[in-house]
């Protein structure tokens, strides 16, 4: 049985108040014992020490959402998994679309910053996902597969025994239009069948996250399906009663 996971990914977003306010919320919201999901909260690297602080021995995980996928070296502005290490984290995102769209970031780099996490004993949380010119040509499933593909050709099928995917279809993040449960079901069944070609064990075993407009309102329909897992959550992780209530959603 995969165990549900819900990761909040803040983003560029809060300052020291208010970051330490909402750890402070979470903390307080998210602290039964009998929590069946994992939660996490993927911060800003400034922040990361009040994450390690905080978070410590409560009910949530932490992590980043970028790494460098160098070791070290003359890279300015860059951070390095060990650096991560050095904070306590569990987690990073790679391949965001954000950080594919905007940073330009190629399939082939995100593949080297989840090599590289994985050999720090992160755990990667891979995006993949289309735009909504690709989901309207048709090409939904080639660039998913093209962007799987480039990473299980660098680190191998057997490296997504310690991997986490997220599904976020570009043209649902922070746009409030979440893909329907069916829609999200299709990709990520299509995403576990792939893998599944490779080793039947990894796909039945692999964590596979849906985000895009994820809300405290829509979480419940979506996590009911069979190959959604949870959810990578963007704006709705930075409000402490929602981000809470999407985690409750996956218990
Ligand atoms: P929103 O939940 O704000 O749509 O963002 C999703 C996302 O990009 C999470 O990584």
């Amino acid at each position: 049985m995969r165990k549900k996971l819900v990761a909040g990914n803040w983003k560029m977003h809060g300052n020291l108040k208010e970051n330490e306010a909402l750890l402070g919320a979470l903390i307080a919201g998210l602290s039964e014992p009998e929590n069946k999901a994992s939660y996490a909260v993927c911060v800003p690297y400034p922040y990361l020490t009040l994450t390690q602080s905080k978070l410590r021995g409560s009910a949530i995980k932490w992590g980043a959402q970028n790494v460098s996928q160098y070791e070290k070296g003359a890279y300015t502005g860059e951070v390095s998994v060990s650096m991560l290490n050095d904070f306590g984290c569990e987690f990073v995102i790679v391949g965001h679309s954000e950080r594919r769209m905007l940073y330009g970031e190629s399939n082939k780099m995100v593949a080297e910053k989840y090599l590289a996490a994985q050999h720090a004993g992160l755990i990667p949380i891979l995006c993949v996902g289309e735009t909504l010119e690709q989901r309207d040509s048709g090409t939904t499933k080639q660039i998913i597969d093209e962007q799987l593909k480039a990473v299980i050709s660098l680190a191998g099928v057997d490296s997504l025994a310690d991997a986490v995917i997220a599904y976020e279809p570009v043209w649902a993040i922070g746009t409030g239009k979440t893909a329907t449960p069916q829609q999200a079901q299709d990709i990520h069944h299509f995403i576990r069948l792939t893998i599944a070609q490779q080793n039947a064990e990894i796909a039945s075993d692999l964590t596979i996250l849906y985000g895009g407009s994820v809300k405290a309102n829509n979480a419940a329909e979506l996590f009911v399906m069979p190959d959604i897992d949870g959810g990578l959550i963007g704006g709705a992780s930075l409000v402490a009663e929602d981000f809470i209530a999407i985690c409750q959603a996956a218990n």
